[in-house]
């Protein structure tokens, strides 16, 4: 097969500048392999609200349903903080993206190379040792979509986790070790919360599956912190929602910016749905200077879990290596870069088609 759907919703803010580097890739793979990728733009989020009154209009959601992959920006920002939490862009619109196609497995790699270990805010004595950490984070359950209400003076969410639901995420994570450093560190808070309770229990029993991958459980606070003090340590961290959340920019800022994590949201049956870890970036949007490579590196990732494409994906990927190589960088991670967005997705663009 060598031409694919793509639904493409750029969204907010920074959203669609860092899509514009992502169509200039996609269009440098294109002519190196001799794929077509079929690109069609969709509103969401924000954008949305502002041109037809919803944040996920149906005719988005039907374009989604007969691509083979979406390729998100972001959504959210201060213009619509005032509406109806339902109404606003994130649990409008991406939230029930997620839901709606079932994409339970959220994946997210985070990386210190040591040829890069300065863009890396910790010490060297910590950041020359590099990480390579994968964050499988669970993405259709637990707090974000539990029950929720609000009172006049109170308000409340809550948390559920099936057995199924915790089961699936965790043999994911033990297929990905198997192809990677062989352990699992998986996160949870069990000296307080039911759903730790049974979040540890079934990732034990899923474990005895996988007698080939090391299995140790730690505490979300002491995670946060040992990831800081010695990230080398960790394999594959499996997640609940919003601890993934979490521990998941935390592993942006240790590789050196929110503007490098790229992610996949997958069903388990191909279809997924990618885009970067970070969000809108308002304080930056509009000005040129966001970081373009976690949208390019998502773009790589639907190349690679949607399409089957491993050869295109990597040389993403090492095109995104030789750029940063080469120093040009956006100012997050190089603060007196002079080069912008387009700098970097038109560099990135240039070593595909070059190479
Ligand atoms: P954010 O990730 O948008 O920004 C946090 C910080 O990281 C900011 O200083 C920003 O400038 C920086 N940053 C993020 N991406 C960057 C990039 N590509 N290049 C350079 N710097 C980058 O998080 P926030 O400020 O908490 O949220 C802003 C809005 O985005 C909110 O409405 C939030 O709900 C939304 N959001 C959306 C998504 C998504 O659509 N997937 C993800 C996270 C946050
Ligand atoms: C992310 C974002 C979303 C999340 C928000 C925008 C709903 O922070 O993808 O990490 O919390 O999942
Ligand atoms: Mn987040």
């Amino acid at each position: 097969q060598t031409r694919f759907k793509v639904a493409v919703l750029a969204g907010d803010g920074i959203g669609p500048e860092v899509m514009a580097e992502a169509h200039k890739v996609l269009n440098a793979v294109e002519a190196r392999f001799g794929l077509t990728f079929e690109r069609t733009d969709a509103l969401v989020g924000g954008a949305a609200i502002d041109a037809v009154g919803q944040p996920l209009p149906p005719q988005t959601l039907s374009i989604c349903q007969q691509s083979d992959a979406i390729l998100f920006g972001s959504v959210g920002g201060p213009k619509w903080t005032g509406l109806a939490p339902d109404q606003q862009p994130e649990r409008g619109s991406l939230l029930p993206l997620r839901k709606t196609f079932d994409l339970f497995c959220n994946l997210r790699p985070g990386q210190i190379y040591p040829a890069f270990a300065d863009l890396s805010p910790l010490h060297p004595r910590v950041s020359s040792q590099g990480m390579d950490v994968l964050c499988v984070r669970e993405l259709t359950g637990g707090i974000y979509f539990g029950e929720k209400g609000r009172g006049e003076d109170s308000a409340f969410d809550t948390q559920t986790y099936s057995k199924a639901e915790i089961s699936r995420i965790a043999r994911v994570a033990f297929e990905a070790a198997q192809k990677r450093s062989h352990k699992v560190t998986s996160i949870d808070k069990a000296n307080v919360l039911q759903t730790s309770i049974l979040w540890r229990e079934v990732v034990t029993e899923v474990a005895k599956d996988f007698p080939d991958v090391a299995l140790e459980h730690m505490y979300i606070d002491n995670a946060a912190m040992q990831l800081i003090r010695s990230p080398q340590q960790f394999d594959v961290l499996l997640c609940d929602n919003l601890f993934g959340d979490i521990l998941s920019d935390e592993l942006a800022a240790i590789a050196g910016s929110m503007g490098l994590l790229p992610s996949a949201s997958l069903n388990g049956s191909g279809f997924g749905l990618y885009e970067p870890a970070g969000g809108s970036a308002p304080d930056i949007a509009g000005k040129g200077i966001a970081n373009p490579i976690a949208q390019i590196l998502s773009a790589a990732l639907m190349l690679r879990y949607s399409f089957g494409l491993e050869e295109a994906a990597k040389a993403i990927e090492q095109a995104v290596q030789q750029c940063l190589q080469q120093g040009i960088v956006t100012r997050d991670i190089q603060p007196d870069s002079s080069y912008g967005t387009a700098d970097v997705g038109s560099a990135i663009a240039n070593a595909i088609a070059g190479a």
